[in-house]
């Protein structure tokens, strides 16, 4: 039932607001806590090599700080320029207080 879910987290672990790098299935990884809301997306921005983890999370949007493109962090959806292309989101679940996510 769980196969390809792994955890990473403990379901407290985070604040609103806060990210956690995490390196899984081969994939640089982030997970997000947008307003109590988990998601796990790609760390890299689709735009230029640049880690999301040096932006912030915004109304359930993650912002590059490099060049200000946000993404919708249920989508991955690019909803400004620069940035055109999406970046890839993933399956996130609490189970028993954990969050596990399935990176492939
Ligand atoms: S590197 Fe992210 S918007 Fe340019």
């Amino acid at each position: 039932m769980d196969a390809g879910w792994i955890v990473v987290a403990t379901e407290d672990e985070l604040a609103p607001g806060q990210m956690k790098r995490i390196e899984a299935g081969g994939k640089r990884l982030l997970l997000c806590n947008a307003d109590g809301q988990f998601h796990v997306v790609d760390e890299m921005c689709s735009h230029e090599d640049y880690s999301l983890f040096l932006g912030c999370i915004q109304n359930g949007r993650i912002k590059c700080s490099l060049h200000g493109s946000y993404f919708d962090l249920k989508t991955g959806r690019a909803e400004t320029a620069p940035a055109d292309k999406p970046i890839c989101t993933y399956p996130v679940k609490i189970k028993d207080g954990q969050l596990w996510i399935r990176p492939s």
